[in-house]
């Protein structure tokens, strides 16, 4: 199982705070935001890692990050020379995860419980694909699935029949956060993609091939999670890093 953390992007919902330094490295609680994702999937047991950012801040994350020996892990770094898409970033791994199954994560995300046991059981899936679904009060920030309801032997349960991003009316309030588990397939589906109305390759539109192909399976999340790409998000986020239960655990080490 390969790493990969998406930090590309121009954080322009951040703006100005983004002007001269790449989203990632902003803050969350004690550390920067990328290293929240990037210990989850040391957490994980993942130790080959690649992380994909823009050349304007390439030199500021390898500082950061440098060759992630002291994290426990390996990482590898690519550039994303424009910013154009998620699905965009993610076609710059091909070399890194070319045979491999992969977990995907937004470097912008920020989870509360580890996520081992939905990489532990992609990991069981073995191939297509994996999502992770969260109820949320604003879905329509989102990536957010639709459900149909399915009767078999008498039995009633739901299957994602869509999933569309950032609608302007939420078919359900169940939003895709930000990690993914793919196999390699992957990159075939993106070399097939055209551009959204927004100009970026949708990692939505990816997530949509595997579900018309029947390969996607989804779980929903326990715990809180956010993302930290606008300022009420980033603030949330924060928030939930200086909660004094979490300072409390943590002092107690
Ligand atoms: C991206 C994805 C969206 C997903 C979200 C999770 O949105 O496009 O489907 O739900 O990340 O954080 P963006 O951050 O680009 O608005």
């Amino acid at each position: 199982m390969k790493g990969i953390i998406l930090a590309g992007g121009t954080g322009s919902r951040l703006f100005p705070l983004t002007k001269v330094t790449n989203k990632h490295l902003l803050p969350v609680g004690k550390e920067p935001m990328i290293f929240h994702p990037l210990r989850k999937l040391i957490e994980a047991g993942i130790e080959e890692i690649l992380i994909v950012t823009g050349v304007e801040h390439m030199g500021a994350v390898i500082g950061l990050l440098g060759s992630g020996y002291e994290l426990g892990c390996r990482l590898t770094y690519r550039v994303q020379d424009q910013p154009g898409g998620i699905a965009q970033a993610l076609a710059l791994a091909e070399h890194f995860a070319a045979h491999d199954l992969m977990t995907v994560i937004l470097g912008d995300n920020i989870f509360q419980s580890d996520l081992k046991g939905f990489i532990r059981r992609f990991e069981k899936q073995g191939s297509g694909a994996r999502i992770l679904l969260k109820q949320v009060p604003d879905p329509t920030r989102y990536g957010v699935v639709a459900f149909q309801e399915v009767s078999k032997d008498g039995q009633t349960s739901h299957v994602i029949s869509d999933i569309l991003e950032k609608p302007e009316q939420a078919p359900s309030d169940y939003a895709v956060t930000g990690i993914y588990g793919y196999d390699a397939e992957v990159f075939e589906i993106i070399r097939g993609l055209k551009p959204s109305t927004r100009n970026e390759l949708e990692i939505t539109e990816v997530n949509r091939a595997y579900l018309h192909a029947a390969l996607l399976q989804h779980e929903v999340m326990p715990g809180w999670w956010t993302d930290a790409g606008t300022f009420d998000s980033w603030y949330y986020a924060n928030s939930l890093m200086f909660q004094p239960s979490l300072l409390a655990s943590e002092n107690a080490d």
